[in-house]
């Protein structure tokens, strides 16, 4: 133990003294194409040590301090350097963006009858599951932490060989590491960022999933059939994915924390290997394009015919918290599901109060227990509000045994609290929410008999304890009830819009299923986490943007079964226009607090249904030159962006922001009268769509032309849609509206959103 607290000192001495860090050095596309060779990628990792060693002195130190060179698709690579020598770097002609190898993290079955793929268990013959094979031969692939292979949801049972066109590989192909089979034809793990990043060491590496997080994404995405899967009883019933009998490849690039440079090695590879569907369930704060690795990486993906589905982040219900931005990328927010776990908590006032819960164990019904709060079970010399929050150690044994046990939410992990009370010899704890995430329950596998009651509830719940000298509570054990209403709403957690970086383009751009979800979890960790678990589940109940995220992917990947040619663009643009913004009592999608509608902001287009995104009818389509003419209005120039596209160079007057063909509309300031235009693709059989404009308050919306014929496949036609603000909806902030193209069996929305100012 002694040694290598002695080198970790040492390391962060030099690391004070001369600032070296490590850095990723972003240079753009290759000129090589995608029939490089091995001399070819040879070749670039020469140039890029050459490179480098002209900042450094020479070419063996570059040799040295280069951990990755990308070499494949995406141009760069990561390297310690010091600070002053990164600048250096950043200001050559060639250099696209150097930023700092930093750490991502993680976003951390019921839910396709919910969007009406099967119905009670039976898949119909309409169901694009039925349309789309589901999924066979598509391949669908996660950046995460990993892949448990034993996993039943990555059974190959019945499938045919692996797809020729396939060049990836399983690293660690062993009993130990990840052996795969003809489900799983990929497993790759990438660790010198984590490592330059961290000072931390991987040993015995491979991209076997110790987490959790990895295996459920990607069962998700691709799971396989899995009759009779539930976490402790409950949620019971056939776990899949959304393309199960697509093949599925998992990239592990999270050890603690998701390192930019293993994120971009990450992206290049799989890029290479021929991934159709790209997952990815982590990111970090809005940044920069060119300075985000996600963005980066998606990038060059997308060009690649890839379509990169990312979690829009779990810092909701803040405003302007949606991260993952890019125009390249879709970007999935979170909702419910009609599923929840309800237990009830009874006072001895008689009052009854629902509460969610996944607890194992239950207290014996109808039985009575003292009730105290956590601050007056405290240690003392433990401050009130540790106390309230149940620290682990923070109560007081003789306080707590035998008793139930009321927890405020926040700090720590939810299950810790339980793990905290249970050690104290408490019997039961009530988790009572947080003020802002109110009435948001999540049912969580506690270790004891415990529940999570709504903010409102814990409000109450105080007030009784204060009425009588000896309160007291039972506590039912959960169940599991469908066909909740409403379902779906917004998740608490779910980041929302505006879009900080680019308030042009409208994110998230849909929402999925994240709260709730089963799916494939780890052999490698508890159920919990916690140290004292010891309970472990080959399916585990998991929240989040991380959750819905491989929804959307899974959804991607039947798409591209049914239209293999269909670019990203498209296959986003279908799952974006014919998403629902209504919930199952036909009223719009409420907000995670159950009083407002949600805005496009929290949904983006709606709820995905992806039996109608098989046939959108019209596509707003991209190609490569719409996205660098983008990136020109954005701020980036010729010089820059020939390092994607040698030919490429920027319009003579950039496009307007507003054009850019996106499958939604967000003006983020309109003072007088906007005119903006789009161009949709048929993608259906021939027809006559006309335009219904549901404007945004106080503001005059109008399409011209009002009627589109088509008469073949792949036919484009462009609209202008101009706002005009009246003086109501000046200074109100984003207001919302809807665009809707229907030729009486398509219907093509697209969302509005309009901030109008003086
Ligand atoms: C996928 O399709 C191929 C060719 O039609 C077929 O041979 C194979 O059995 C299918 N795979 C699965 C898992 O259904
Ligand atoms: C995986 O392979 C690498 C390189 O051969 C080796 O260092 C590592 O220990 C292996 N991991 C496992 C789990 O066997
Ligand atoms: C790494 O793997 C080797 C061979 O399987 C084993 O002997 C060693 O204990 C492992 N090391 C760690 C830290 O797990
Ligand atoms: C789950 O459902 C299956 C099929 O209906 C049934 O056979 C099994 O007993 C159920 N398991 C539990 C734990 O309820
Ligand atoms: C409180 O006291 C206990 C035992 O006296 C000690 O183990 C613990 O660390 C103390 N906690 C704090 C927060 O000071
Ligand atoms: C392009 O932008 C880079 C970085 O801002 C700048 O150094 C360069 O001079 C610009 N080139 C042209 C032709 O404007």
């Amino acid at each position: 133990m002694w040694l290598p607290t002695f080198l970790l000192f040492s390391y962060s001495l030099i690391y004070i003294i001369s600032k070296r860090q490590s850095y990723v050095v972003y240079l753009g596309g290759h000129s090589h194409g995608p029939e490089a060779t091995l001399e070819d990628y040879e070749r670039v990792t020469d140039s890029h040590h050459e490179f480098l060693g002209s900042f450094l002195g020479s070419k063996e130190k570059a040799q040295v301090e280069m951990f990755y060179s990308y070499t494949k698709h995406i141009n760069g690579f990561a390297a310690t350097l010091e600070e002053e020598e990164a600048k250096r770097i950043s200001k050559h002609p060639e250099v696209i963006s150097v930023f700092e190898n930093t750490a991502k993290k993680l976003h951390t079955t019921r839910s396709w009858d919910l969007v009406a793929m099967e119905r009670d268990g039976r898949v119909p013959h309409s169901s694009i599951w039925a349309q789309a094979k589901f999924g066979n031969d598509t391949i669908i692939a996660t950046l995460d932490t990993g892949v448990w292979p034993e996993s039943e949801s990555f059974n190959d049972r019945g499938m045919g060989p692996v797809p020729s066109r396939w060049r990836g590989s399983c690293q660690n192909n062993t009993k130990e590491g990840v052996p795969c089979n003809r489900k799983l034809i990929g497993a790759r793990y990438f660790t010198k960022g984590y490592e330059a990043g961290s000072g931390k060491k991987v040993v015995n590496g491979s991209a076997r999933d110790t987490e959790g997080h990895g295996s459920h994404t990607l069962s998700t995405a691709a799971g396989r059939f899995v009759p009779g899967a539930n976490i402790f009883g409950q949620a019971n019933g056939t776990a899949k994915g959304g393309s199960p009998d697509a093949r599925v490849a998992a990239y592990k690039v999270c050890w603690d924390g998701c390192y930019d440079a293993d994120l971009i090695a990450a992206f290049d590879a799989a890029i290479h290997d021929g991934v159709d569907v790209l997952s990815v369930s982590v990111g970090g704060d809005p940044a920069d394009y060119f300075d985000d690795p996600i963005a980066i990486g998606s990038f060059h993906a997308v060009v690649n015919g890839i379509t990169v589905v990312c979690s829009a982040g779990n810092s909701g219900p803040a405003r302007g918290s949606v991260s993952n931005i890019a125009p390249w990328i879709v970007t999935a927010a979170a909702s419910t599901i009609d599923r929840d776990f309800p237990a009830f908590l009874t006072l001895g006032d008689k009052k009854q109060m629902k509460g969610g819960s996944l607890a194992s164990v239950a207290l014996p019904a109808n039985k009575f227990y003292p009730l105290i709060s956590g601050a007056d079970a405290k240690k003392a010399n433990v401050s009130a509000a540790d106390a309230q929050l149940c620290f682990m150690d923070s109560l007081d044994p003789n306080k707590v045994k035998g008793k139930i046990v009321a927890c405020l939410r926040g700090i720590i992990a939810r299950m810790e609290k339980g793990a905290a009370v249970l050690r104290a010899g408490g019997a039961g704890m009530v988790l009572i929410n947080d003020k802002q995430d109110g009435n948001s329950l999540l049912s969580d596998p506690y270790i004891l008999p415990a529940l999570m009651v709504t903010h409102r509830d814990g409000v109450a719940l105080r007030k009784y304890m204060d009425s009588t000298k000896s309160p007291v509570a039972s506590i039912s054990a959960p169940a599991t009830k469908l066909g909740v209403k409403p379902a779906p709403t917004m998740a608490a957690f779910s980041s929302q819009g505006p879009n900080l970086i680019s308030p042009h383009i409208l994110k998230p751009d849909i929402t999925a299923p994240g709260v709730g979800i089963l799916a494939a979890f780890t052999g490698a960790r508890s159920a919990t986490g916690l140290p004292m678990d010891n309970r472990h589940v080959p399916f585990n109940l998991l929240s989040g943007t991380s959750m819905s995220c491989p929804h959307v992917s899974g959804l991607a990947g039947l798409l591209k079964t049914l239209h293999p040619h269909w670019t990203p663009a498209a296959i986003r643009s279908a799952i974006m226009t014919t998403a629902r913004s209504r919930d199952n009592t036909g009223s719009p999608m409420k907000g995670y607090n159950l009083l407002e509608k949600a805005t496009p902001f929290a949904h983006g287009s709606g709820h995905i249904r992806p039996n109608r995104a098989m046939d959108p009818g019209l596509v707003f389509d991209l190609t490569l030159t719409d996205y660098l003419n983008y990136l020109c209005a954005f701020g980036y120039n010729s010089t820059q962006l020939a390092q994607f596209s040698k030919r490429y160079r920027c319009p003579a007057t950039p496009i307007k922001m507003e054009d850019f063909n996106y499958p939604s509309i967000a003006v983020p300031t309109v003072t007088r009268t906007l005119t903006l235009t789009r161009t949709v693709k048929n993608v259906g059989s021939p027809g006559t769509y006309k335009a219904r404009v549901e404007p945004p308050y106080g503001i005059t919306m109008t399409v011209k032309p009002e009627i589109l014929k088509f008469d073949k496949v792949g036919e484009e036609k462009a609209f202008e849609v101009t706002l005009k603000p009246h003086e109501k909806s000046i200074g109100r902030g984003y207001l919302f509206g809807r665009l809707i193209w229907s030729d009486g069996r398509h219907y093509v929305r697209i969302p509005v959103a309009v901030n109008a100012l003086s």
